[in-house]
């Protein structure tokens, strides 16, 4: 498969290693692609401009901070038309003095954000729940650690779901985009290592609070 990663980062890298392990081809991409040559190299991926990636893949991963979202989407929306975007963003900004919050209203979903801010793309959520750091050390673990994800299409979350899964992770279901909101920080979900059974029982739950 052809996959476009619009970032380059720390979330880019944790997952173009493994899938061009699998043998996917991958361009990683930044607003400085001339800087990559050298991490392209050493993970066997291509890179390109942000353009290039959304026109190389076919399908695409957005992997840029949240507060640079619709300037990365400005650049890509021309070459994204009817493509599966793969949204790991979390809303996200950082708070003077340390932390994190979230940046849209508590009522909304991620992915429904994603996915009206980029209605010609097909969106699923997926990778947003585990820092990169558990990715590199819980990768292919006994038993698998989990791994969240939501799309509306069905066969978007098939293909999600392989993916996940060469990334060496279980992939767990959560549905459409509008029942993702356990994949949005803050749950009991968000950046734990939760097996697939640990993480169903904290999704039940916290369901019923919603
Ligand atoms: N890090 C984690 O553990 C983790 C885990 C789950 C989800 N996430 C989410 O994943 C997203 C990426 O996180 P990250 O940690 O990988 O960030 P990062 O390491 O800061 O990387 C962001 C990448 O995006 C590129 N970029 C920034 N603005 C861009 C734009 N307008 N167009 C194209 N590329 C742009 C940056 O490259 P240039 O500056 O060179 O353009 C950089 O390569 C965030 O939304 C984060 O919330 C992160």
């Amino acid at each position: 498969m052809k996959i476009g990663i619009i970032g380059a980062g720390d979330v880019a890298q944790a997952l173009a290693k493994p899938w061009a392990q699998a043998e996917h081809s991958i361009m990683l991409s930044s607003r400085h692609p001339e800087n990559l040559e050298e991490l392209a190299k050493s993970l066997n991926v291509h890179f390109g401009s942000v353009k290039e990636a959304a026109q190389f893949g076919d399908i695409l991963i957005l992997a840029v901070s949240y507060w640079t979202v619709d300037e990365a989407i400005d650049q890509i929306r021309p070459e994204i038309e009817g493509k599966l975007v793969i949204d790991t963003t979390n809303p996200l900004k950082w708070r003077q003095g340390g932390g994190t919050e979230r940046v849209i209203a508590d009522h909304l979903i991620a992915g429904e954000v994603m996915q009206e801010k980029i209605p010609e793309a097909r969106i699923a959520k997926a990778f947003t729940t585990l820092w990169t750091g558990f990715l590199r050390q819980h990768a292919h673990a006994t038993p698998r650690v989990a791994m969240t994800l939501a799309a509306d299409v069905e066969a978007d979350r098939h293909l999600v779901a392989g993916l996940i899964e060469q990334v060496g992770f279980e992939p767990v279901d959560l549905g459409t985009l509008g029942e993702s909101r356990p994949l949005d920080p803050p749950s009991p979900i968000w950046n734990v290592v939760l097996t697939a059974n640990e993480l169903l029982a904290r999704v039940a739950t916290f369901r019923a609070t919603l």
